[in-house]
């Protein structure tokens, strides 16, 4: 949100603490409320015959689901993990869950531009074509301020600027959708963070690794936006998967809370299998109507819903435009 003055003090002192008590509650109640109506498998099932799909961070959590449920509707599924053992690695442990089509391993760090690239263009030699490019991985609350091999935060680096690399590579093969895991904690996000990537504006020592989870993940709502902008004929949507139980909370509570407070947490949580239906669920509604203007940006719950910052198509405009500068010199292909 692009406040001053005594707006953004207004902003600081009233949104903030109203949008924490709104994700809190979210996680506690709603999910525990909802977990009797949640639907175990989408109302219509993806059926996905003859498509190939690129899954990012699917080594665990929501995108190891997602992967698993895209083979066996039937999708070849590009297996992208941070390195190559940790991509067959998956193959096998997909195999072994009954994964029916075909696997193909890929190594992407998403912190390391160069990476990005190589696995683009190893992509592009490798298949024909991507019907889905779903960019799941992500990284949350990291404790201290960390910079990535390309100089910028971690957070930003991984969630946004890896994401849009790959996307921007890869966009001319994609046929049918991009689906950007996004979170309801964007509306803690700024829009303008593009502008401070570093905290260098804000004040390193402020860093927060939750507003900077929270960034991101508003970038990740603006680059679905401008996407939809850049190439009408693909779909782009950003979704919010629930509160669900996987590693992305491993900086935040320790493996020793962990582990004490895991039958509490599986119960108040939703598992990686429910996070991936809002995934599935958007593929769908891109695939049946894909040129429907009216489809919707962001899906929560596996359901089309709304998101802050889903109309400010300059903040987006300018997202991509920063971006686009900051990976420049990976495009030349
Ligand atoms: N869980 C939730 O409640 C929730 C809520 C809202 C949104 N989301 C979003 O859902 C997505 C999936 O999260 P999850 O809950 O499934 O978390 P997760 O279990 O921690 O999975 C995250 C995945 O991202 C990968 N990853 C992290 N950093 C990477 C990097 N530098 N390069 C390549 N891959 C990297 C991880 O690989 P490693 O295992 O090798 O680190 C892992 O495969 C994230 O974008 C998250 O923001 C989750």
């Amino acid at each position: 949100m692009n406040l001053t003055g005594p707006l953004r003090i207004l902003y600081a002192a009233l949104f903030r603490p109203i949008a924490s008590l709104y994700l809190w509650v979210g996680v506690l109640f709603s999910n525990r409320l909802l977990r009797a109506h949640w639907p175990r498998a989408l109302p219509t099932p993806l059926s996905a015959p003859d498509t190939i799909s690129v899954v990012t961070g699917c080594n665990t959590g929501i995108g190891y689901d997602t992967a698993l449920a895209l083979s066996r509707a039937g999708s070849t599924v590009v297996v992208c993990c941070r390195s190559k053992d940790k991509a067959e690695q998956t193959v096998e442990r997909l195999r072994r869950a009954g994964a029916s089509g075909r696997l193909l391993p890929l190594a992407c760090e998403l912190s390391s531009l160069a990476s990005v690239r190589a696995a683009a263009l190893e992509l592009r030699q490798r298949v024909p074509h991507v019907d889905f490019l779903v960019l799941n991985a992500g990284v949350m609350n990291l404790p201290t301020l960390q910079l990535s091999e390309d100089g910028y935060e971690m957070h930003f680096a991984v969630n946004h600027i890896g994401h849009y690399l790959l996307t921007r590579l890869l966009i001319g093969q994609v046929r049918k959708a991009v689906i950007v895991l996004s979170s309801d904690g964007h509306i803690m996000g700024r829009t303008d963070a593009i502008d401070d990537v570093n905290w260098d504006k804000r004040g390193r020592n402020t860093y927060d690794g939750f507003a900077a989870y929270a960034d991101s993940k508003m970038a990740n709502v603006l680059f679905a936006l401008e996407c939809n902008r850049q190439y009408p004929s693909i779909r782009a949507v950003a979704v919010h998967p629930g509160a669900v139980y996987t590693d992305l909370m491993r900086h935040t509570v320790s493996d020793r809370a962990r582990s004490r407070m895991e039958g509490l947490l599986r119960r108040l949580l939703r598992s990686p299998a429910d996070g991936a239906a809002t995934t599935l669920r958007a593929m769908a509604d891109c695939c049946e109507k894909g040129g429907d203007e009216r489809l919707a940006l962001y899906y929560r719950d596996a359901h089309p819903s709304w998101a802050v910052g889903e109309d400010d198509t300059a903040a987006a405009a300018h997202l991509w435009q920063v971006t686009e500068e900051m990976v420049r010199p990976f495009l030349d292909v």
